[in-house]
């Protein structure tokens, strides 16, 4: 007999979507992708003009990234094996922050595996429950995690409306909150939409 929480999952609706997409051989998830990411990828056995990826500049094909990744498989192996509170710094993770500081003119740089973790990661570092945020309502699923993650007060506003902002940060303020963070994602992947900042 099947866990009652394995038997709600066939009546979830999502779950129901799913499979319907799926069957119909129309969903776009979990894909197979038989080549690395470029223009093109293989897709299932086809290649295909690539536009979901994240390899905006190429990189994940670049000769001198694919030598460079091999030799430090070589020199550290395949895995930190460790957090990076504890024994999983490595002096490459610390020579890329450096460069990384250097190149953006900043104190310092700390890189995470995926942007999912660095929005979780660095949003209950910043604010807490004494504060409050101002958050675009479309801004990434990862930032919005990462705020319940932080237990601070949320309020969302309307897409790219500043007035809408404006109202959000009265609102904020009523509670007395002792700071106020403002979350934006900068170019909204899912709308193709910039979010209106200067400089
Ligand atoms: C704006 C934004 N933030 C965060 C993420 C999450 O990044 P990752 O897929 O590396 O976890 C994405 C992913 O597409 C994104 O578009």
């Amino acid at each position: 007999m099947n866990h009652p929480l394995i038997e709600r999952l066939a009546t979830d609706e999502r779950v129901q979507l799913f499979s319907t997409l799926q069957d119909a051989g129309q969903s776009p998830y979990y894909r197979t992708m038989h080549s690395s990411t470029g223009a093109t990828s293989n897709v299932q056995g086809v290649d295909r003009i690539m536009l979901g990826s994240n390899n905006y500049l190429g990189l994940a094909r670049h000769p001198e990234v694919i030598e460079a990744t091999t030799e430090a498989v070589r020199r550290f192996g395949s895995a930190s094996t460790g957090s990076r509170l504890l024994n999983g710094t490595m002096s490459l993770h610390e020579e890329l922050e450096a460069e990384i500081a250097d190149w953006f003119g900043t104190e310092d740089a700390l890189c995470f595996s995926t942007g999912y973790q660095t929005n979780l990661g660095t949003l209950g570092a910043l604010v807490g429950e004494r504060d409050a945020v101002v958050i675009d309502e479309f801004a990434h699923a990862s930032l919005r995690d990462g705020l319940r993650m932080a237990r601070t007060s949320v309020h969302p506003f309307r897409h790219n409306d500043l007035g809408a902002l404006e109202d959000a940060l009265i609102t904020a303020r009523r509670g007395s909150p002792e700071q106020i963070l403002v979350v934006v994602d900068s170019l909204y992947s899912m709308e193709g939409s910039l979010a209106p900042l200067s400089g």
